[in-house]
């Protein structure tokens, strides 16, 4: 129900690829929630075309008020607000996310989101959740709670080096916290089919057996429009051929099983 779309990595793709598959999600007709648990707000913006508001509902409203008591807790979907695009909605991040982690660590909110998720299950048909490139209280929190993680891998060697560090910290998670927790695969992102070294590289991680998914995602300006006009790609250019792969990916992870 939940995917996770995580790395340390910085940059690797993980906003593109959680906003890009959400909207596909959306222009199916499912309703889909995209969680923005990353300061840097890039997928908030990506989504709005513009920086959050602070005084609209956050993620950063939602992890605020599990610090107090309230004898009737405000639902989860109060913290969501509307995307221009239709049937997809965002809990949006903001700055405020950073000083808030010390206090939500010490005070042992980390199964909050997870509360959250089961609550927002019945509401929406596909929740993605975008993450910082830290193994953060965040990050953590969304690999308790959901039921999947997708890892974007940029072809880059320092990359694989991460990968297994990666992989061992997840299955700690799931082994302890979460058993339903299911690595969904490693998406090769910023593919480029006639360079030699990123082949040989993504064909040494198949070869070791690391879920690597099909097909890969090829590297495009088109990208940087897409943000820059904060249009997904489906609705920017939907026979672009980075369009194609993401929604092959899309349905390949909706056919193998439910997200
Ligand atoms: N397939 C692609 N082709 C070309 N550029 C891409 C592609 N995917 C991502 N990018 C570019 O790479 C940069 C990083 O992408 P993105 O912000 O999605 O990564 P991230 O992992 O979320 O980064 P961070 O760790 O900072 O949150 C962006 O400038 C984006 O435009
Ligand atoms: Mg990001």
């Amino acid at each position: 129900m939940a995917l996770v779309v995580f790395n340390q990595k910085g940059g690797v793709g993980k906003s593109t690829i959680t906003c890009n598959l959400a909207a596909i999600s959306a222009s199916q007709g499912l309703r889909t929630l995209v969680i923005d648990l990353d300061s840097q707000g890039n997928s908030s913006a990506y989504l709005l075309g513009h920086a959050p508001n602070p005084e609209q509902p956050s993620v950063v409203g939602f992890f605020e008020q599990t610090l107090g008591y309230s004898f009737r807790p405000p639902a989860p979907t109060e913290f969501v607000v509307r995307t221009p695009f239709e049937r997809l909605d965002l809990m949006a991040s903001g700055p405020q996310l950073d000083e808030l982690q010390g206090k939500l660590e010490s005070r042992h909110k980390i199964y909050k989101l997870r509360e959250a998720l089961q609550q927002l299950a019945p509401v929406y048909d596909r929740i993605y959740i975008d993450t910082p490139p830290a193994l953060n209280f965040y990050t953590r929190s969304a690999l308790m709670g959901a039921s999947g993680c997708l890892i974007p891998f940029d072809c880059d060697d320092f990359s694989r080096q991460a990968l297994y560090t990666l992989l061992a910290n997840v299955e700690e998670i799931r082994a302890d916290h979460n058993p339903q927790l299911a690595i969904r695969g490693i998406v090769v992102n910023q593919f480029q089919a006639r360079a030699k070294l990123p082949q040989q590289l993504v064909q040494e991680l198949v070869d070791e057996g690391l879920p690597v998914l099909q097909p890969y995602l090829p590297q495009s300006v088109k990208v940087r429009e897409s943000h820059q006009l904060a249009l997904p790609m489906i609705h920017l250019d939907p026979r672009h051929k980075l369009t194609q792969a993401l929604v092959q990916l899309h349905d390949r992870l909706a056919r193998t099983d439910a997200l």
